[in-house]
């Protein structure tokens, strides 16, 4: 059955994954494709997408940052994760748009939980105040090998992708359980393919996802 636009809307997708899985590739091709259709996409990243976010992405991102202490970090992701969803998710949700986020709760839990070792209730909880437990509508996973992943990434990166194998394959591993326990919401993709195939995969199960309704 050809997809209806308005089964789309107000539907909150968000992208996860490791270092330089494409991302941010595959959400640009993602709202040019919804665009294309007519529909009103917004679109925004973790952390940052509002003028709050962006400052504390610099602070603690920035060129010569090294790692805070853990709960510092992870503080600093839910204020901006908070500000984000009261100034833009919530209220884009509310007027009808489809929602696409790069990055969004299960980052934290998959990077400072899995890969820092906070306590889970911790970060459940502190994702839960952020949000309002407003959770997404369908989760795509951006699935590589770290190795690949910060290969693709580059040499100059932020503190994070300077952290250990360990660490992210720590995150990798997270991720999958994360997905394995949530299938409803989760859907993997190899992230090793071609960006156009990421795309059109990932667009089916958009599209899937929303004419079955919520979970
Ligand atoms: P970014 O440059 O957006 O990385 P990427 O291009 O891989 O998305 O930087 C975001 C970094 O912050 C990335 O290393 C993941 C990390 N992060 C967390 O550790 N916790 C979080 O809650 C979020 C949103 C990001």
């Amino acid at each position: 059955m050809a997809p209806s636009t308005g089964d789309l809307a107000g539907c909150f997708v968000t992208i996860e994954g490791g270092e330089g899985t494409g991302k941010t590739t595959l959400l640009a091709a993602l709202a040019e494709r919804a665009r294309a259709k007519g529909l009103d996409v917004v679109t925004c990243r973790e952390p940052g997408g509002t003028a709050l976010g962006e400052r504390l992405r610099s602070a603690l991102l920035g060129a010569d940052g090294s790692a805070p202490d853990p709960r510092a970090e992870l503080l600093v992701f839910a204020a901006a994760r908070a500000q984000l969803v009261a100034e833009v998710v919530r209220p884009a949700l509310d007027r009808g748009a489809l929602v696409l986020c790069d990055r969004y709760a299960d980052s934290t839990t998959a990077y400072q939980h899995y890969g820092r070792g906070l306590p889970r209730e911790t970060v459940d909880a502190v994702n839960a105040a952020a949000t309002g437990a407003l959770t997404p509508d369908l989760t795509l996973l951006l699935d590589l090998p770290p190795t690949e992943g910060l290969r693709r990434a580059g040499r100059a990166g932020d503190y994070m992708e300077r952290e250990d194998l360990a660490f992210h394959e720590r995150v990798r591993a997270g991720y999958g359980e994360l997905a394995r326990s949530e299938p409803e919401r989760w859907r993997v993709l190899d992230a090793s393919r071609g960006a156009g195939d990421m795309a059109d995969e990932a667009w089916g199960e958009i599209v899937r996802a929303a004419q079955l309704g919520p979970a």
